[in-house]
């Protein structure tokens, strides 16, 4: 089991959840985190600092969010560790909750 980062946390990028991690298994892309499934313990911590509510666990992932298991799981592996907060996207609220943000993904 792991937690996974979904689709709203395109292009907002709170990173609070980056501050609870006791395991440090988040990776920073351009505008998107994603949680490596192999580090990841399954302490539920991150799930409810995330703003933009995009943090579940895999098998809670919301319907027509499956493929950001898969997603994450690669991403973990080409992107750098992310172990500080940061600023948001200075558009993060806006952005937040709006549909369809895969296509804004940027690798
Ligand atoms: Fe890190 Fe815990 Fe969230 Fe897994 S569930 S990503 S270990 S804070
Ligand atoms: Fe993304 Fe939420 Fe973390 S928006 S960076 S998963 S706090």
């Amino acid at each position: 089991m792991t937690f996974v980062v979904t689709e709203n946390c395109i292009k907002c990028k709170f990173t609070d959840c980056v501050d609870v991690c006791p395991v440090d298994c988040f990776h920073e892309g351009p505008n998107f985190l994603v949680i490596d499934p192999d580090e990841c313990i399954d302490c539920t911590l991150c799930e409810p600092e995330c703003p933009a509510n995009a943090i579940h666990s895999e098998d809670e992932v919301p319907p027509g969010q499956e493929q950001f298991i898969q997603l994450n799981a690669e991403l973990a592996k080409i992107w750098p560790t992310i172990t500080e907060v940061k600023e948001a996207a200075p558009d993060a609220e806006e952005w937040n909750g709006k549909p369809e943000k895969l296509q804004y993904l940027e690798r």
